[in-house]
Formats: C-alpha cells, structure tokens, sequence
C-alpha cells in the first residue's frame, strides 16, 4: 500500500498514530493536573521499563495535556552530557517567554525575575529579555551555585506564579535514570517538599526498570512516589494499535494477520510499529491478509537488526560486546554478574568497569545487586545471531 500515507511510527520517542493501553496511567495524570489546579498536591509520577515500550511516547502526552491546560510545563532528557540545572534552565526559557507580558501579576513578574537568576547560574554569556524591565522586581537570587537552593527557589516561584495564573507547573524528566545522585537527590527533595507544601506543582520521571531503586537509593521518601511499570500493550487492546492507524487510512486487517502480527511482536510497541510499517508497505490492500503479515515480520525482524538492535551492539566496545555475549546466554533476563564472569574466565571485580560502562549506556542495568538484565528486549537473541569477531 502506499508507503505516504503508512500510519506507524518506530522509532524513538515517535507519537504513534494510535496510543493504546496507557489508560489508566493517562486517566491517573489528568486527575493529578487537575487536583493541583485546586490546590491538592500529588506526589511525583515515574514511569519506568524496558527500552522501547513506550515511556517517552507516554511522557510527551502528559506533557501536551499540562499544556493543553496552559501549565508551565518543561521536559527534558538527562544524559546528553548537560546538567540538570542547564536542562531545566533552558526548558523553562520558551513557557516563561510566553507567559512574560505587560501587566503580569507580582508573582510572574517575581518568578521571571528568578529565572534570570537562575539562567545566569550556569551561562555567564548568556541572559534572556522577556521584554520586560526586571531590574525593580523582587525576586532572584537562584544564582548561589547551590543546586538544592537555587532550583528550590527556581521551582518555588514558579509554582506561586503559575498559582497566580490559575494552572500549575509540570516538571518532566526522561531518562531519570542518568541524572547524577546529586541531580536526583535535589529533585526528590524538591518534589517531596512541593507534595507536602501544596505547590500547584507535578513531576514525572521516565526510566530504566532500575529507576525506582535507584530513586529509593537517592532518597527514602521516594518510596512514596508513584510508580507505574510500563510494560508490553494488554492483551484485550494490543489489536487496536495495528488496527485503529490503518483504519484511519481506509485500510483494514484479516484478524489472523493482526494475530501474527501480536504474537510476533511480543505486544511491545516498538516491534508493533515496526512490524506494522513494513506489513503496510509489502501489503496490496486495502485488507492486509496474513501472508502479508509474514512478509511484514520478515522485513520487520530484519530492520529490527539493522536499527533497533544494531545501533546498541555497535555503541559497546569489543571487551563490551564479549561481556554481551556471555551474558547471552541466559537470555534477556540475563543473571548473576559472578557467573557472567565465570564463563569469561575472569574475576567479577576486573569487569566491574565493563558492566559500569555498559549500565551508563543503557544497554543493561541491575535489576538487583549482583544481577545484570538486558535493557532491550529479544537482545540476547539479536546476540545470538552475530557472528563471533
Ligand atoms: N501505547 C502505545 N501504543 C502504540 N505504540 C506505542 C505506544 N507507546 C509507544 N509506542 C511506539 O513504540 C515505540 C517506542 O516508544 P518510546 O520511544 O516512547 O519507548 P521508550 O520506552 O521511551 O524507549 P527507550 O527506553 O528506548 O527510550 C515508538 O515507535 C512509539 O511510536
Ligand atoms: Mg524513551
């Protein structure tokens, strides 16, 4: 069928056509937003799993439902290398340009002030006009270099400005697993004290299946948080992510196409997508017939290879990709790190660096101490299939 009008979307962080099976978690957001809006506070939202289920995708939508309500609302993505503090900073810049005017309450013009302080904490070159003359204003002050009081402040007064504007601020934060302790220490303190002091303020974090101890490491009082694990679609909905985007295109499926289609793809999104894309392309229509969708998952498995997979493989080194091999072998669970090491022959404390380097690229993570998993499911059979260098 005509690959213009082809309705999936793998790929990173991509909307899909149709977002199905994230209810509960949706209805759970709206709620929050709009308890906020009347003064009673959430604690913070962390959404965490396995690496292309879907908690960018998920992420984005309770932002764009933050901003359909004219929240104030930054997301952002650790582990580009910035700091929170730069993150945050530069997130904030566009919603607080947009809110800036003539004529703002005391509270905005308080919090514009702030942030002027804030942005000049780590960009010395660099300053923002919001077209407005601040030099009177109160505020400021979250320039002291302190991470824990000037993000306070920061986030304190935005909370009071948004108030004053009658909506609340959203604080996103994506791949929260790559935030340094003291990043992650900071923002639990800050969230926790904005839950107990009733900011009209919510935070969500999205990462790793090692997020919620790592959380708990950095600050006990995250056990209070609320967290959601995002896992492969339900059973009863799974259907409606091939079905609903074609449908939209005029297009349908045979249920026993939709059905290989499920089954092959495990229900994670990212293999449905991607399934479904090439199922399209190899598809005459208007009805996608199983053959179709065997020829789909066949040209699907092979992009999986070719991106998905390969993009990860090719990032660990060759000693990295070793200790992938061995720790294959117990498939995308994967096992006990002295065992790992066992069968590469080597003491577990001499590849202590290769599993570090490996969890800060994401590609495994500990699902408890002494455990290492694959972040990636099908990995270890990807793996499997690589020809020994
Ligand atoms: N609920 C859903 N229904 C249908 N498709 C989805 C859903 N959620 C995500 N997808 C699709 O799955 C793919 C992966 O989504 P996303 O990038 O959000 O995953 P992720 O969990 O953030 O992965 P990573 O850990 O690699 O960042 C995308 O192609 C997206 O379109
Ligand atoms: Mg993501």
């Amino acid at each position: 069928m005509d690959p213009v009008r082809n309705p999936y979307s793998p790929g990173a962080g991509r909307k899909p056509a149709a977002l199905v099976g994230r209810d509960d978690a949706l209805k759970a957001w709206a709620t929050a937003l709009q308890r906020a809006e009347r003064g009673r506070a959430d604690q913070p939202f962390v959404l965490y799993g396995l690496r292309g289920v879907g908690k960018t995708v998920l992420l984005s939508e309770f932002r764009r439902n933050a901003v359909k309500r004219n929240w104030i609302v930054a997301q952002i993505e650790a582990g580009s290398g910035k700091t929170l503090r730069e993150l945050l900073g530069e997130a904030l810049y566009e919603p607080l340009a947009e809110l800036a005017r003539p004529g703002a309450g005391k509270r905005l013009v308080r919090a514009l002030r702030t942030a002027l302080s804030f942005k000049a904490s780590y960009d010395t070159s660099g300053t923002w006009t919001f077209g407005l003359d601040l030099s009177g204003a109160e505020g400021g002050g979250a320039d002291t270099g302190i991470l824990d009081t000037d993000l306070k402040k920061l986030l304190r007064d935005l909370s009071e400005a948004a108030e004053e504007e009658g909506v609340g601020l959203a604080i996103l934060i994506d791949e929260a697993q790559d935030l340094t302790v003291d990043e992650l220490t900071t923002i639990c303190t800050i969230a926790h004290a904005a839950a107990q002091d009733e900011w009209p303020a919510l935070f969500a974090f999205a990462g790793l299946p090692s997020l919620p101890r790592i959380l708990a490491e950095a600050k006990s009082y995250a056990e209070r948080f609320q967290y959601s694990k995002i896992q492969q679609i339900d059973e009863n909905v799974v259907a409606e992510a091939l079905t609903i985007p074609a449908a939209q295109e005029d297009a349908q499926w045979d249920d026993d196409a939709v059905a290989l289609v499920v089954a092959k793809s495990g229900r994670y999104p990212y293999f449905l997508q991607q399934y479904g894309q090439e199922t399209w392309n190899v598809a005459a229509g208007p009805v996608i017939t199983e053959s179709d969708a065997e020829r789909g998952v066949l040209q699907g498995n092979n992009q999986l290879d070719n991106g998905f997979f390969r993009a990860r493989w090719d990032r660990a080194t060759p000693a990295e990709q070793q200790y992938l091999r061995a720790m294959a072998v117990d498939g995308d669970a994967g096992g006990p790190s002295s065992e790992i090491a066992a069968r590469l022959g080597k003491k577990p404390q001499s590849l202590g660096p290769t599993r570090a380097s490996l969890i800060a690229k994401g590609l495994i993570y500990a699902p408890e101490h002494g455990i290492v998993a694959f972040t990636v499911p099908g990995m270890a059979a990807f793996i499997g299939r690589q020809i020994d260098a």
